[in-house]
């Protein structure tokens, strides 16, 4: 079917310029974004490398967006915004999402959430981050969420947020680490089983792999930045360790999707992560 545009996901890009092991990659991927500019770049969070701990983080992430030549999109990750609060045992090893940290994001880098209507599409990014975490702002974006897709008529939609709704069954428990928080994760059914719903666009796992869900296909985006060994991170979903971003092609009905990996550096988390994330071991 005729291309009507192109959408360039890139994820859990860790940007940083205290610890700049990632920025050779990012480099990489602005270059290729310039060649050829999309319609859109969206990020799927986990832009900066510490932006919930270190707000510095932040701003580097939104300066080296940017200088894309071309519109784009964060939407926040765990280390931007703060984590699901019951999976932040107050060491600091995590930290909760709160309404000081969503306003740092929204500060730096821009609304935490989008809608884009291009063509037949309508593109819908949300702020995952707040799923389970009861603050105010979630019920409020659950509301704008739900009139989006009222309003929405015959348009095909695309959802994109950091973290998976689920890894392998809708059905799972949680919360964990690595999916959406399960009574959220409800309340996001009725998008997730819109005959319209073509895609889901989510990162977080650094790794990529492909779900069928209804309709929709699921995405998980790798990590621009890194892989990481089934030692540090033995909770991955089966997918692909690889360092790439994910290139979506949207037509009249439907997306194509490839993944992109060509010219990028793999490198290993486990060789980094007690310098880039010393709270680790606390
Ligand atoms: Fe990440
Ligand atoms: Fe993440």
């Amino acid at each position: 079917m005729e291309e009507q545009f192109r959408v360039v996901q890139v994820s859990d890009t860790h940007l940083s310029h205290r610890h700049p092991h990632f920025l050779a990659n990012w480099r990489r991927f602005a270059a290729a974004i310039a060649e050829a500019p999309p319609r859109l770049v969206v990020n799927t969070g986990d832009a900066s490398l510490a932006g919930a701990r270190h707000r510095e983080d932040l701003v580097a992430a939104a300066e080296l967006h940017a200088a894309l030549p071309c519109a784009w999109r964060i939407v926040p990750g765990n280390h931007d915004a703060g984590d699901h609060p019951a999976l932040c045992d107050g060491s600091g090893r995590r930290l909760p999402a709160t309404r000081e940290r969503l306003a740092a994001f929204r500060a730096t880098l821009g609304p935490d959430r989008f809608l884009e209507d291009i063509g037949g599409w309508r593109l819908l990014g949300i702020n995952g981050m707040l799923l389970g975490s009861g603050l105010p702002e979630e019920e409020e974006q659950f509301a704008w969420l739900e009139a989006a897709r009222a309003g929405a008529g015959d348009r095909l939609l695309a959802l994109f947020l950091h973290k998976p709704p689920f890894l392998s069954d809708p059905a799972e428990p949680g919360p964990v680490y690595w999916s959406v928080d399960p009574r959220a994760r409800a309340r996001l059914m009725g998008l997730l089983d819109d005959a319209r719903l073509r895609l889901v666009g989510c990162g977080h796992l650094h790794e990529h792999f492909a779900r069928r869900h209804g309709a929709a296909e699921i995405r998980c985006c790798p990590s621009l930045a890194f892989v990481a060994s089934p030692a540090l991170q033995p909770e991955a979903a089966g997918g692909a360790r690889e360092t790439g971003w994910l290139e979506h092609v949207f037509t009249r009905d439907g997306v194509a999707t490839r993944v992109v990996t060509a010219g990028l550096s793999r490198t290993l988390l486990d060789d980094v992560v007690d310098e880039v994330y010393p709270e680790r071991r606390r």
